[in-house]
């Protein structure tokens, strides 16, 4: 039998990177997910607030909020005991003030068990992580395209294809790790900034969603990798297996068998002793 793995940790991710070695990171939100991920190795995962678009269908992460992020996160831990989760703070749990951050951040880690907390945002949100780290926290930074401001930033697009705005991202980085983030992910920036930022980083681990290959390690939206989301892929999302149509042919065929009454057949129920039978029939026979 397969030696069961030990926790993932802190040291265990540097020194991957020390080593390396890529780390792998996917996107969970449920604990039969969770308990597959965990089996087939997947070190980090990402409880992401992209629940709100992939599991509750909302147009956008907007509406999200910490009691759906905690009981996901929950599910997701039960499922997968050892990998290195992370809980995705939403919309307004951290933007208002620190103190918010770090009463939000502190909820996944007290009832959700995760083992280090994400947020989005650049130079303005580095306070936010530095009060959270001084809280004993570990906490990731997001920059590129950050969801939360899909607004703001004109929609899902390529981040800092300009000098001018790479330039700024790489600044964002740096503040980012000198407040503290163990780790930062750049998710939909070009290959080479994604390269030169990692270079950069001193004692922060580099992520890619979608950035190239030149980070310490990638992520991707599970539901993207399978088939699993009906509105659109993304161009960074590589289709592993097409589950959606696993699914999709499945239930046709459910649907076909109960109307032609092909299912259930003997095998799929249960039946009763024939004395048991008779005696019941006799009782309700006296009843009646
Ligand atoms: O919510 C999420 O899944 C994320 C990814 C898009 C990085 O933040």
């Amino acid at each position: 039998m397969a030696e069961a793995r030990k926790k993932i940790t802190l040291p265990y991710l540097f020194k991957k990177v020390a080593d390396g070695e890529p780390i792998t990171w996917l996107t969970c939100y449920d604990y039969p997910t969770a308990y597959l991920q965990e089996q087939a190795g997947i070190e980090m995962i990402l409880v992401g607030d992209s629940l709100g678009m992939t599991m509750l269908g909302y147009e956008s992460t907007l509406p999200v909020t910490m009691d759906d992020m905690i009981r996901h996160s929950q599910a997701v831990r039960r499922g997968a005991p050892t990998a290195f989760v992370v809980g995705d703070m939403p919309y307004m749990t951290y933007q208002p003030s620190v103190e918010t951050a770090i009463r939000n951040a502190g909820r996944f880690m007290a009832e959700a068990g995760c083992d280090a907390i994400k947020l989005e945002g650049g130079a303005v949100m580095a306070d936010r992580i530095k009060g959270i780290v001084d809280s004993g926290i570990p906490a990731i930074g997001h920059l590129g395209l950050t969801p939360q401001s899909v607004s703001a930033l004109g929609g899902f697009r390529v981040q800092g294809k300009s000098a001018e705005l790479a330039k700024k991202i790489v600044d964002d980085a740096k503040a980012l790790e000198q407040a503290g983030a163990f780790m930062i992910l750049l998710e939909m920036v070009p290959d080479r900034l994604c390269k030169i930022i990692t270079e950069r980083a001193e004692n922060c681990i580099i992520m890619s969603l979608g950035s190239g290959p030149d980070a310490h390690g990638q992520l991707l939206i599970y539901h993207d990798m399978f088939g699993l989301y009906p509105r659109f892929k993304p161009k960074m999302a590589k289709v592993f297996g097409n589950a959606g149509e696993v699914i999709l042919n499945g239930l046709t065929a459910y649907h076909d068998e109960v109307i032609s009454r092909k299912f259930p057949q003997q095998e799929n129920w249960f039946g009763m002793p024939d004395e048991e039978y008779n005696e019941l029939v006799k009782m309700l026979g006296r009843i009646k």
